[in-house]
């Protein structure tokens, strides 16, 4: 007989207060713009009805999203770039705790190709993967509890269509710290996790993607990006996050959605979406309806160098708190939102006013705001939403962690 109840924990922002003096607060969150059931609506209106939708994440879903998205473009604005994917998808996933509850997308590199399950990182401008290893993340299926294969290790020696960049490249950072301007360029990349970083050398080779673009065959699509071979990883990356590479979606000149624009194959954007059980899809040069809420980006010293915003309220429920004014970073490639001390306060306070159930503190557990609750008893938990200026909002799809858990002292 089963004899496990589960028990749901639930914390509420994990706060992590600022190590050193950053101008900018670390902040996090899923990138909603688009749900099918809108686009759904769409189809069942003009040539689908609902039993002929397809199922929910088949390839054939994702196919039709983004016929749809293609369609109101061309409404929209006349002629039209195309968008691409991954050539084995466009499909995204969150493999929990085992990938460091970040998002991941499996994308094909050189000739023959190699795959890579790569994390999704907005906050940062490098793609990066395990790549003659000095030091890289375990890559044996069985290391990990939610994988099926092997992971792969890349070299540029394998790989027919593979380059390396010079250190006389404009592209290359550390140019000038090489002894001769034709030897290959090095990279390291310091992250936001203390102690976590990326180096190796830089190479140029084939990104194999499909297009999206106006008819509904899938053409593919060979794009030249430019890729850190990470032969040694250190921190978090040698400890289940990115273990088999990382693609960077920032604004840098160097980052795949950049140079797949500037190479005039899309637009330059992007997008992600997450749903509800953390699948998702993502999609380049997609710019989403034009009914979807939006924020400028801010600049920062004069320089648009990551996805700052700013936020001008925060709503728990109805209550609209003062004084919660903060900038903030989006960033895919964190696992947690991070607030200003203050402002974290002041939310946590009016969201567990709003609760109503009483704070109970678990062990092992760093948050503070976690509640005890579970199938039969779940505690009513408020709206959060962060407001943006022109009364543009953006609701916290799930603004509590669960955690599943057997109580404690049960056998
Ligand atoms: C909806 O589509 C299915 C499958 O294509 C078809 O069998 C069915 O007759 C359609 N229903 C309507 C109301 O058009
Ligand atoms: C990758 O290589 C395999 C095996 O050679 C081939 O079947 C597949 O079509 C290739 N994929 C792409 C995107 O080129
Ligand atoms: C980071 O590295 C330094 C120096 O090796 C060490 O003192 C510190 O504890 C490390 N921090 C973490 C979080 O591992
Ligand atoms: C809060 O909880 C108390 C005790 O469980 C209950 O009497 C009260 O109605 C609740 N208030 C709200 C607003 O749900
Ligand atoms: C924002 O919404 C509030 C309340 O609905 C309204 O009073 C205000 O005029 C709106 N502001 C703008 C800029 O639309």
């Amino acid at each position: 007989m089963n004899r496990i109840s589960l028990t749901i924990y639930l914390a509420v922002f994990w706060l992590l207060t600022e190590s050193s003096g950053a101008e900018t607060v670390m902040f996090s969150t899923k990138l909603i713009h688009r749900f099918s059931e809108e686009v759904k609506a769409l189809g069942v209106s003009k040539n689908r009805n609902a039993t002929s939708w397809p199922a929910k994440k088949s390839f054939e879903y994702y196919q039709v999203l983004l016929s749809s998205d293609v369609q109101k473009q061309k409404m929209k604005t006349g002629p039209q770039f195309q968008m691409l994917f991954p050539s084995q998808g466009s499909k995204t996933m969150s493999l929990g705790n085992d990938f460091g509850w970040l998002h991941y997308t499996w994308i094909d590199i050189g000739t023959p190709n190699v795959s890579f399950l790569v994390a999704l990182d907005a906050g940062s401008d490098l793609l990066w993967i395990p790549c003659d290893c000095v030091r890289c993340a375990p890559l044996s299926a069985s290391y990990y509890n939610s994988l099926d294969r092997n992971l792969n290790e890349y070299s540029p020696s394998a790989s027919s269509t593979s380059k390396h960049l010079s250190c006389s490249h404009r592209l290359c950072d550390l140019g000038t710290s090489c002894q001769n301007p034709k030897q290959p360029c090095p990279y390291t990349i310091d992250y936001y996790t203390e102690n976590t970083s990326s180096s190796g050398l830089l190479v140029e080779d084939i990104l194999h993607l499909i297009s999206g673009g106006d008819n509904a065959l899938k053409n593919s699509v060979q794009a030249s990006v430019i890729i850190g071979c990470g032969m040694k990883q250190s921190g978090g990356y040698l400890d289940g996050v990115a273990p088999d590479g990382l693609i960077g979606l920032g604004l840098g000149e160097i980052s795949v959605p950049s140079l797949l624009a500037k190479a005039g194959l899309i637009r330059n954007s992007f997008s992600m979406c997450f749903d509800e059980d953390d699948s998702g899809r993502i999609f380049f040069g997609d710019q989403g309806p034009a009914t979807q809420q939006s924020t400028s980006f801010l600049a920062s010293n004069g320089k648009y160098i990551t996805y700052i915003i700013g936020v001008e309220t925060c709503c728990i429920g109805s209550s609209c708190l003062k004084q919660t004014i903060f900038k903030a970073i989006v960033d895919s490639g964190s696992s947690f939102t991070f607030l200003p001390k203050d402002i974290y306060e002041t939310i946590a306070a009016e969201f567990d006013r709003q609760v109503n159930d009483t704070i109970t503190s678990f062990e092992g557990y760093p948050w503070k705001y976690c509640y005890k609750s579970s199938s039969q008893r779940l505690p009513k938990l408020p709206s959060v939403k962060l407001m943006f200026p022109q009364n543009n909002s953006f609701v916290a799809n799930n603004p509590v962690f669960v955690i599943y858990g057997t109580p404690v002292g049960f056998p």
